[in-house]
């Protein structure tokens, strides 16, 4: 199992224990935590979080993003890590 540490996000700060089977977006919904998300397919962007520590995988997309910038609906935990939203 990893845990997902959540820091700041919508007021949650907590820890979440998955399996890694899952996105981080199917994840934080699971657990009532709640993330900006549209497509789910990793076209829109709205669901990008930051990647404190730790690492994921994370599928392909047509998004341009910064270092420690994740697509939650893309990207499942292959460690322990730390998200957060974008600052
Ligand atoms: S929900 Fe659209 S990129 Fe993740």
């Amino acid at each position: 199992m990893f845990k997902i540490q959540i820091d700041n996000i919508n007021g949650k700060t907590e820890a979440l224990y998955v399996y890694g089977d899952e996105s981080i977006l199917s994840e934080l919904e699971a657990h009532n935590v709640l993330v900006d998300f549209s497509c789910r397919q990793g076209h829109c962007g709205s669901c990008i979080l930051q990647l404190l520590s730790g690492d994921v995988e994370h599928k392909n997309t047509l998004i341009p993003l910064s270092k420690g910038e994740i697509l939650a609906c893309r990207a499942k935990p292959i460690t322990d890590i730390k998200i957060s939203t974008k600052p």
